[in-house]
């Protein structure tokens, strides 16, 4: 131990043969030294998401820590944003809609924020309190999903370029509303392409967004739904799928890059499900 940094006995353990791995060993409150930062780096870019398990961390500790994976990302809608942490937002199924609907964060698959230039390369949260059963969080592994498809849909997609907006008219998942100071922060719209490589381990995956993909350039409307409609379809097969079962004090990173996620309300609602949420900048889509 030197000048305060703890030496940790890490342990990663993959959760499936594609996607997740468990972390123990480490404890986030205290500072972390070179060689368990570079460990848990390298297992974020092979295993896309890490369960880090037994974390107590108030608002303020969870922003110094998830920093040792890179800049923190300013999340779009700050109603959400903790008032004595901003950087931080929570995510609750206490939250309703304006008309008084429950609102169930995250639920249908998603990648976090595509409607940025910059798109954030990773998404964490941090499990403050969790119903006594379901509310998992689902994920779909991209890069599987994009090298399993036939060699002319790789042709067919390759150059796509897909136009992401805060809100698609196409969007089954209706989002809430953005203040006007979130508003101003907000493009209008952006471009990325279907088919990105990672910038970390130059795998390709499908770039897909149900929720914020508005069209596709080049392409009318009824053959760009049928597109994305195809490609999600495969996408979600249980093949490519973690299902993470969330444990008091996890706190779990996924890669946006390369993976779609989902929230699952498949809960008794009388229990509360909170947890911490943060965001880390990633770079403009290649
Ligand atoms: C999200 O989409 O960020 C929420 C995921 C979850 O609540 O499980």
């Amino acid at each position: 131990m030197t000048g305060g940094t703890q030496r940790m006995a890490i342990k990663i353990t993959p959760l499936s043969d594609h996607t997740g791995a468990e972390v123990r060993g480490v404890d986030l409150a205290g500072a972390v030294d070179d060689a368990t930062r570079a460990a848990l780096n390298a297992a974020f870019s092979e295993h896309s998401v890490l369960a880090i398990r037994n974390q107590t961390l108030t608002a303020p500790q969870l922003l110094e820590a998830i920093q040792l994976f890179g800049p923190v990302f300013r999340q779009h809608n700050t109603r959400f944003a903790l008032p004595e942490c901003p950087l931080i937002h929570y995510l609750s199924n206490q939250d309703q809609y304006d008309n008084g609907k429950r609102y169930i964060p995250g639920a249908g698959y998603h990648t976090d924020h595509s409607n940025a230039e910059e798109p954030p390369k990773a998404t964490l949260l941090l499990a403050i309190e969790l119903p006594d059963s379901g509310g998992d969080t689902q994920y779909v592994n991209m890069q599987r999903a994009y090298e399993d498809l036939p060699e002319d849909t790789k042709t067919r997609i390759a150059d796509l370029q897909a136009v992401h907006v805060y809100q698609s008219k196409h969007s089954e998942r209706k989002l809430t509303g953005l203040s006007p100071e979130a508003k101003a922060l907000v493009p209008d719209s952006v471009r990325h392409p279907l088919v990105r490589t990672h910038p970390e381990n130059g795998r390709k995956s499908l770039y897909l967004n149900p929720i914020r993909i508005e069209s596709i350039d080049g392409m009318a409307e009824a053959d760009t739904l049928q597109l994305l409609d195809e490609l999600l379809a495969h996408a979600t097969q249980e093949k490519y799928q973690y299902r993470h079962k969330w444990q008091a004090r996890d706190l779990v990173i996924w890669d946006n890059r390369c993976l779609l996620h989902k929230a699952n309300g498949d809960y008794d609602h009388s229990q509360t499900r909170y947890l911490y949420r943060a965001m880390l900048q990633g770079s403009r889509p290649v």
